[in-house]
């Protein structure tokens, strides 16, 4: 074990894309559990686009981290030291911690990942920490989707829209993916099995959009907002469904963003638009979990985990997800298990 822990702090709010300058990587003290705490070692650390959220200082779901306070974020480690009598030496656990080589857990802030069974520990905790119940509870509980329906999923080369894209195609749907790239439309459509894929970059999204859903839309997995959530409200049917999962293309605007010119459809087709955020289901967990993992093994939902090695890769990593350089699940991995 090192001497030296190295800690990423929030040093400035970022206003629009993420500077080299809103964090600041380090050295100090690796701290000590008191009674009742565990110290872990971080061996993954989940890279999601919330941490832009959380860096900014507004009410969210979640306070926002403070200035000079260490970065937060989901991880995954492994305890190196307990002063907790259910927590022993060499678990491996994940939740909510900082991006640090080593820090301080307790029960309320990570829990024992447990057997991941076939699955390995990086595939369990990039699938099941976040984005697979994101997927799973957003599509299924929100978006309600029937066989037969017309699904559309932005981001869809990423890790929320390619599992919400399976598992719809699972239900029976037709599945239109959006995504930023010709190579991410291939993949989505060869290996996932999505039933058409648009790069809104490069096509007419109106036109090309609504000739791949002769039907209308029934359900729209909303992870983007901004243009593509009005050129998809614009074709929905009545009574469709809008999961709101995320704003990325609005995360690091810096004036306010116009809404969508299709409002009215929400009142005309009678619409259901709601947000959700993947903690409202902390209590269901293990049921996505249980049917995740049981299609992952049985090969009918495919999971890609994209790894950069390095905590000091972090800041940089994480700028791949507001320019599209990531294709599945980003991880950062400091030590592998
Ligand atoms: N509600 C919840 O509890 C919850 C939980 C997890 C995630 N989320 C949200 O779900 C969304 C996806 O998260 P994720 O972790 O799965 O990330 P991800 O999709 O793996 O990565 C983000 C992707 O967003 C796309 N993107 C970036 N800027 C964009 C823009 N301006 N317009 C359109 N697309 C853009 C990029 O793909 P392209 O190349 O396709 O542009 C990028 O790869 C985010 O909005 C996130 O905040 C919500």
């Amino acid at each position: 074990m090192s001497e030296i822990n190295r800690v990423w702090r929030l040093r400035k709010r970022p206003a629009g894309d993420l500077g080299d300058d809103v964090l600041s990587l380090d050295e100090e003290p690796i701290p000590q559990p008191s009674d009742g705490e565990f110290l872990f070692r971080l061996n993954y650390l989940s890279l999601d686009p919330t941490n832009r959220v959380w860096m900014r200082d507004e009410a969210s779901y979640l306070p926002p981290v403070e200035l000079n306070a260490p970065m937060r974020g989901v991880v995954c480690g492994t305890i190196l030291k307990s002063l907790h009598p259910d927590y022993t030496e060499g678990t491996v656990v994940t939740g909510l911690g900082i991006w640090a080589d080593y820090q301080i857990g307790t029960p309320d802030s990570v829990r024992p990942m447990g057997d991941t069974g076939p699955i390995s520990v990086v595939d369990a905790f990039s699938t099941f920490a976040v984005v697979g119940p994101t997927a799973y509870f957003g599509l299924l509980d929100i978006g309600q989707p029937k066989a037969g329906d017309t699904v559309v999923v932005s981001a869809a080369a990423g890790a929320v829209g390619s599992i919400v894209g399976q598992i719809a195609k699972l239900k029976g749907c037709k599945v239109v993916g959006l995504t930023g790239s010709d190579g991410k439309c291939d993949w989505i459509r060869n290996d996932l099995g999505f039933d058409a894929a648009i790069n809104y970059r490069t096509a007419d999204l109106p036109e090309t959009l609504a000739a791949a859903c002769p039907n209308g839309i029934d359900v729209y997995f909303d992870s983007v907002g901004g243009e593509i959530l009005d050129v998809c409200l614009g074709l929905m049917n009545f009574k469709g469904r809008v999961p709101t999962c995320g704003l990325i293309s609005q995360y690091n605007a810096t004036e306010p963003v116009p809404g969508p010119t299709n409002y009215p459809k929400i009142l005309m087709q009678r619409l259901r638009v709601e947000g959700f955020i993947v903690l409202d289901y902390a209590e269901r967990y293990p049921e996505a979990i249980a049917a995740l993992g049981q299609w992952m093994v049985a090969g009918k939902i495919k999971v890609r985990t994209e790894i950069v090695d390095g905590l000091e890769e972090a800041l940089h990593a994480l700028k791949k997800l507001f320019t599209g350089d990531n294709v599945g699940k980003l991880i950062l991995r400091v030590k592998d298990i």
